[in-house]
């Protein structure tokens, strides 16, 4: 086994700030609209414990953006100018999710601090990092406090549009977890890519780390 220094410091801390503060605002998401059916807590908790996490996730958010633009590593989020090869490329680590995988082939993705992302993650997590996340903050921000922002919501097509961008991206997001936890078990063993994301270290098997 050969180890490589994969996820620094800061984004390990913004991960885990991010998926612990997503779980809990699923949960008061869940309860603040369906009060009578989840009955976790009374509804008042629910709004307090949202809000609190929407902001914990504001603040979060720019740790991870902060992060990638001053050290320029913003560029392990953008896929290659040659199209032709990242959609290649994306269809053959699909291929091996849906088939390579249970005929025991290895991951044609070969991680390294620069070239993190195999295809798939790179489309995934651009557009959640730069475009999702965003509008779900953002559509909170305004929900939190309606009427100091009433021309935002104005602005953006009344409060029915907000809250359905913002329950929409919920349901996103919800699925989004689902599916990401399955594929971050599919390393060499099932927690290996989990613990690299707290330790920071990846292992690689000796032949294919090069
Ligand atoms: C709830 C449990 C979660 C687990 C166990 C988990 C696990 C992991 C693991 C193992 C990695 C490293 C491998 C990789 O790069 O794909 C990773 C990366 C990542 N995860 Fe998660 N994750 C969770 C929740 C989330 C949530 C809720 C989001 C966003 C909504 C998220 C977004 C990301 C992103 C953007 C990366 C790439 C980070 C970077 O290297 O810049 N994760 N996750």
């Amino acid at each position: 086994m050969k180890k490589i220094y994969l996820h620094p410091l800061p984004i390990r801390i913004w991960h885990w700030i991010n998926a612990i503060s997503f779980i809990v605002l699923i949960i008061t998401g869940l309860q603040i609209r369906y009060r009578e059916l989840m009955g976790l807590m009374k509804f008042r908790e629910a709004v307090d414990i949202h809000n609190f996490f929407g902001f914990v996730l504001i603040f979060n958010f720019f740790i991870w953006l902060v992060y990638y633009i001053v050290t320029g590593k913003i560029k392990i989020y953008i896929p290659p100018l040659n199209l032709k090869k990242f959609v290649v490329g994306g269809l053959r680590q699909a291929r091996y999710y849906g088939y390579g995988i249970l005929m025991g082939e290895q991951n044609p993705h070969h991680s390294t601090p620069d070239n993190k992302f195999n295809p798939m993650q790179q489309m995934a997590y651009l557009a959640i990092m730069m475009l999702l996340i965003p509008l779900q903050l953002g559509s909170g921000l305004l929900l939190w406090d309606a009427k100091r922002f009433a021309d935002w919501i104005n602005l953006a097509g009344g409060i029915k549009i907000v809250d359905t961008v913002h329950v929409f991206l919920f349901l996103f997001f919800t699925a989004f977890i689902f599916v990401h936890v399955y594929l971050a078990t599919l390393g060499h063993t099932a927690m290996a890519h989990i613990k690299a994301m707290f330790t920071g270290y990846e292992e690689l098997e000796e032949e294919h780390s090069h």
